[in-house]
């Protein structure tokens, strides 16, 4: 059993001792070294403590006054860096990113005891299991401004996600800035969920996203929902869109939840799916496809676009697979990585190399294993995001006020204990990584957003970073060393779930 203390680190680094003893923070004079993760130290020590580091150099003290950050390459794999605190106190990145995440670790060793605060001794040698650490987040059902992105983008990059996919499109709005396209902001992007205010990101706004991430080692992927998913093209564009494909399903559950059905032309502010089909044999909605992803192409300096394709009910099968087909062409001749969600997988023709999302359960429904192996067959790889245990908007309990339930009720424990190499019968070369979406019809506020996803990001980041079977890869040790991380986020103004699982520490 690991004490609540001992290892205060989520994720688990791939080797790490942490010892007893302490570096007084009011003994350091200075962090030296010439890489921006230098500010951001300085930064994350001020937020915390209110102690304002300064930028040092080598003469102004012995080795354990002072945080040295630099890169080597041979330091580790990528990613990855080895850190020190004891008789000097070094971070070294193996790149840019893994100098990032050797300050998050750093960030997490600085606790506040009887003494002050101090810096816990440690020896350190990390780097992630997989490339793919990912969130997402909906800002269709619900809008989230900027800053509020950028609060989500701190929040989960310190926990060493390195991908942000923003849903950007669905049946109740769009939310992106198209030139050739101006009336999907001017008209289906005023309404959200619920009849709840709107929003979109203008092209500077989305462009500040993405470079407030890229600081912060977080690679974004826009997705444009389709060829499902797209009743609010129709509210801007009526020609491009089927009238809604009312399905038994939505009726009844529009009418549990006394929600209006979808009607053509018209917002939507339900949250049923599967009624709204872009027109397949019309030429124009191939014009519009190929607009839309190379204006995205244009502000995405990450190599991918999610062109969706979940959930296409209304649309026959037949012309589900021509669409992906075209779809996922369309993002290759823009000179991007095609990411879908797994349905696509039914198509044999998708674009060569096209990256799955899968998003069924723990235990493959259906045709979904197969439609997912697909993706492999091609060429491509996987991005696991089971359902059951890595979507954040289901609810902890089947009483907790967020949140749905049709994959299941979630909590800590459910989303740590999986394994994303043995939900699909392929090799673990196929499994590029982790992503745990956070759906937003019930989430209308950033502290809903993360009521649902503190702490259970921190579970996914776990699985997607640390050694598969390191001895405190285990529940008990990680809902102890969870349980360090509350003063983090008080500090940071999240306002993290404080699930009963987890024994939640004040310092
Ligand atoms: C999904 O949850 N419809 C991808």
């Amino acid at each position: 059993m690991v004490l609540p203390h001992s290892m205060p680190l989520v994720p688990l680094p791939h080797s790490a001792t942490v010892g007893d003893d302490r570096t007084p923070l009011a003994r350091i004079v200075g962090v030296i070294g010439d890489s921006p993760a230098v500010e951001q130290l300085i930064d994350g020590i001020s937020k915390r403590t209110g102690v304002r580091l300064a930028r040092s150099t080598e003469s102004d003290g012995p080795a354990d006054s002072t945080i040295s950050l630099r890169i080597d390459p041979d330091a580790a794999a990528a990613e990855g860096y080895t850190l020190t605190v004891g008789s000097s106190t070094e971070i070294v990145g193996a790149d840019e990113a893994g100098l990032y995440y050797g300050v998050q670790t750093l960030l997490q060793l600085l606790r506040e005891g009887d003494d002050g605060w101090g810096l816990t001794h440690a020896s350190i040698s990390d780097a992630p299991r997989f490339p793919r650490r990912g969130v997402m987040l909906d800002v269709t059902r619900h809008f989230f401004s900027v800053a509020e992105v950028e609060k989500f983008i701190d929040a989960t990059s310190a926990l060493k996600f390195n991908h942000l996919h923003l849903h950007l499109t669905d049946d109740q709005g769009w939310r992106i800035q198209i030139d050739s396209w101006p009336k999907l902001t001017e008209r289906a992007s005023l309404t959200a969920a619920g009849g709840d205010p709107g929003g979109f990101y203008s092209k500077d706004d989305y462009r500040a996203i993405v470079s407030y991430a890229a600081a912060r080692h977080m690679v974004v992927i826009p997705e444009i929902d389709l060829p499902g998913h797209t009743h609010a093209i129709g509210v801007a564009y009526p020609e491009l869109v089927e009238a809604p494909v009312l399905n038994d399903g939505l009726v009844a559950e529009s009418a549990r939840l006394g929600q209006p059905l979808p009607v053509k032309g018209e917002p939507y502010v339900g949250w049923g799916v599967g009624h709204s089909s872009v027109r397949i044999h019309e030429e124009r909605t191939y014009d519009f496809v190929r607009d839309v992803v190379r204006e995205l192409a244009e502000l995405t300096p990450g190599p991918y676009i999610h062109i969706g394709g979940d959930e296409s009910l209304g649309t026959p099968q037949a012309d589900f697979d021509v669409f992906v087909e075209r779809a996922t062409e369309i993002v290759v001749e823009a000179g991007k990585i095609p990411v879908a969600w797994h349905e696509v997988g039914a198509a044999a023709g998708i674009a060569e190399g096209t990256i799955g999302q899968y998003w069924g359960k723990t235990t493959p429904e259906g045709t979904h294993a197969e439609e997912a192996a697909h993706f492999v067959e091609r060429g491509g790889a996987l991005i696991m995001s089971a359902a059951d245990v890595a979507y954040l908007d289901m609810k902890y309990s089947s009483d907790f006020p967020l949140g749905l339930t049709w994959a299941g009720v979630v909590d800590v424990r459910k989303a740590y204990e999986w394994e994303p190499t043995e939900v699909l019968d392929l090799p673990d070369s196929a499994i590029l990584g982790v992503e745990a979406p956070l759906w937003s019809e019930t989430a209308r506020t950033i502290r809903d957003v993360e009521q649902l996803v503190f702490p259970r990001a921190a579970a996914q980041a776990e699985i997607a970073w640390s050694p598969r079977s390191a001895p405190e890869r285990t529940w008990e040790s990680f809902r102890s060393r969870l349980a360090t991380l509350a003063p983090l986020w008080e500090t940071a103004d999240i306002d993290f779930h404080r699930s009963e699982e987890i024994p939640w520490t004040d310092r």
